[in-house]
């Protein structure tokens, strides 16, 4: 049988500033999930990277007073620092200024021209710079200062040029036969309801190029547009793939921000359609992450620097917490005290301290040497029930992208076996029975190692030092392991703590 595989993606980020919160927490979840999939045993693609075209970037790069593609080099340094410190397993890194990536989009674009869909007319209509969006009148909402604004609060500007336009309306009824053939395609389902009901509304043609700026991918056969950076900028999950027939097309995922899941789910699609393209399987909107409750911003001074975040916490506590802490597809905050809580009380309380007592016991009254199971009695057989319901609840979790329903149960195995060690006592064993005693830090050690196992998506670094003190071998960490016990007689090394106590400094 051959491998199956999984494709899997995050928004690309404008390198316009610097990278912030959201884009670690995209970056994170995004990085479980192909982890989980690998450990399941998929061949799994990940692709991140940058969008680097179009008028915010241009502007971006003239008020630094440097040529784009000199600021965009620069700029995009941090962002792969950033997925490199957080432990972020992507496959490749994409810039859209990568040359195979730009053959690619004319590609794509002369597909969709010779499928009827292109035209040349002039666009006049509003434009969101920040948003890289134009919309309707009715779309748009009055500021405090009795500006027009985007429905994102950006401002907008009234935008008139010569464009080529996308024939969107064709696909209102082939996007709406989408949705209701493939509920699962837009995740979660209130996000499936936003766009279903945006679509019903009725879709107008999509301005797709420009004419008055020139950083961006020239339109074949009409060099005085550049394409508009959206369309740009979605084909990068093409070439990701290897390009238009490209070998791991179609995406299984595309992970994006609530902001973007129109983009995704009604001009992306239909820009496949037209060429002739198979259609991703499924587009999943995150939340926005909160400072405080606040949205993050310049003007609040309440933006931080995630790679700062990491040094300070450890990355794995960072990650732990955005996963355990924010529901997937619902907003969530963070502060450092939330921080602190949720970490000493699930790593350092819950899975660190079952670690670390068990460990310490065998390594001081069994010489370090993985104990014998014994018989299973009334609590070993409660122990085992409690996760077998754990894991498939985990798995169910994982499957349907509730990151924070699978860290519920995993919890809910962490507080089963420190209850288990709690009620056996093996540290009052060790003086009355030491047979028994082992044969309970045989049964805990085993829980340990199950519970580990689980958690290697969510804290890689953490775990892999856990499994090398749970004499687990580095090649045989994948789920299966969880199919087979553990080893008596395995020589364990000495325990160390792996998930320290933290406090906030002042
Ligand atoms: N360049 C576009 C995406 C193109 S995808 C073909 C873009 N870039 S972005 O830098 O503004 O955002 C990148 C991703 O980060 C998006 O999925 C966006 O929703 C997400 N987030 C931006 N701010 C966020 C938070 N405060 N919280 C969580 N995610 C957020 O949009």
């Amino acid at each position: 049988m051959s491998t199956p595989r999984f494709y899997v993606t995050t928004a690309i980020a404008y390198p316009n500033g610097r990278p912030h919160m959201g884009h670690a927490y995209e970056a994170i979840a995004t990085d479980v999930i192909a982890r989980f999939k690998r450990l399941d045993g998929f061949d799994v693609r990940f692709l991140t990277g940058t969008d680097e075209h179009g008028l915010k970037i241009d502007q971006a790069a003239r008020a630094a007073g440097k040529a784009p593609k000199a600021y965009v080099d620069e700029m995009v340094a941090p962002f792969q620092a950033l997925d490199d410190a957080l432990g972020i397993s992507y496959s490749r890194f994409i810039r859209t200024t990568d040359a195979d990536h730009k053959a690619l989009v004319q590609a794509l674009w002369q597909r969709m021209a010779a499928n009827g869909d292109l035209y040349l007319g002039r666009y006049e209509g509003w434009y969101s710079v920040r948003d890289e969006a134009y919309y309707d009148e009715a779309e748009l909402v009055t500021g405090e200062d009795g500006a027009k604004l985007s429905p994102q609060g950006t401002p907008v500007e009234w935008t008139v040029e010569e464009s080529w336009f996308f024939r969107l309306s064709r696909y209102q009824q082939p996007l709406l036969d989408l949705y209701d053939s493939q509920p699962g395609f837009i995740q979660p389902t209130s996000r499936f309801n936003e766009m279903r009901a945006f679509v019903a509304g009725g879709l107008s043609d999509l301005s797709v190029s420009r004419t008055s700026f020139s950083w961006g991918i020239k339109v074949p056969g009409d060099e005085r547009h550049v394409m508009y950076v959206w369309l740009d900028a979605l084909a990068n999950y093409l070439t990701g793939a290897g390009g238009l027939d490209g070998e791991w097309w179609p995406a299984d995922l595309h992970v994006v921000g609530k902001d973007v899941v129109r983009f995704h789910t009604v001009y992306w699609p239909a820009f496949l359609m037209s060429a002739g393209v198979a259609l991703p399987k499924a587009v999943f909107g995150h939340g926005f992450l909160l400072n405080r409750g606040e949205k993050m911003s310049k003007s609040l001074g309440n933006v931080v620097d995630p790679a700062e975040m990491a040094t300070r916490f450890g990355v794995d506590r960072l990650r732990w917490f955005l996963c355990r802490e924010v529901a997937f597809g619902d907003d969530g905050s963070y502060s450092d005290e939330a921080i602190v809580e949720r970490t000493n009380a699930d790593l350092a309380n819950g899975i660190g301290n079952l670690a670390q007592r068990s460990l310490s016991m065998v390594a001081k009254n069994l010489n370090g040497m993985m104990p014998q199971r014994g018989e299973p009695g009334e609590t070993e057989v409660r122990l085992k029930e409690a996760f077998l319901a754990g894991t498939d609840a985990y798995f169910a979790a994982m499957n349907g992208l509730a990151l924070h329903k699978a860290l519920d149960a995993l919890m809910g195995m962490v507080t089963a076996a420190n209850g288990y060690f709690a009620e056996n006592a093996p540290w009052a064993l060790a003086k009355t029975d030491t047979a028994r005693m082992a044969e309970v830090l045989a049964a805990t050690l085993d829980a340990t190692r199950r519970i580990v196992l689980l958690a290697q998506p969510f804290i890689p670094d953490s775990t892999n030092r856990l499994l090398d003190q749970l004499g687990v071998a580095a090649d045989a960490r994948d789920f299966s392991a969880l199919n087979s016990p553990v080893e008596a007689g395995l020589e364990l090394p000495s325990p160390a703590g792996v998930f320290p106590r933290i406090t906030i400094e002042a």
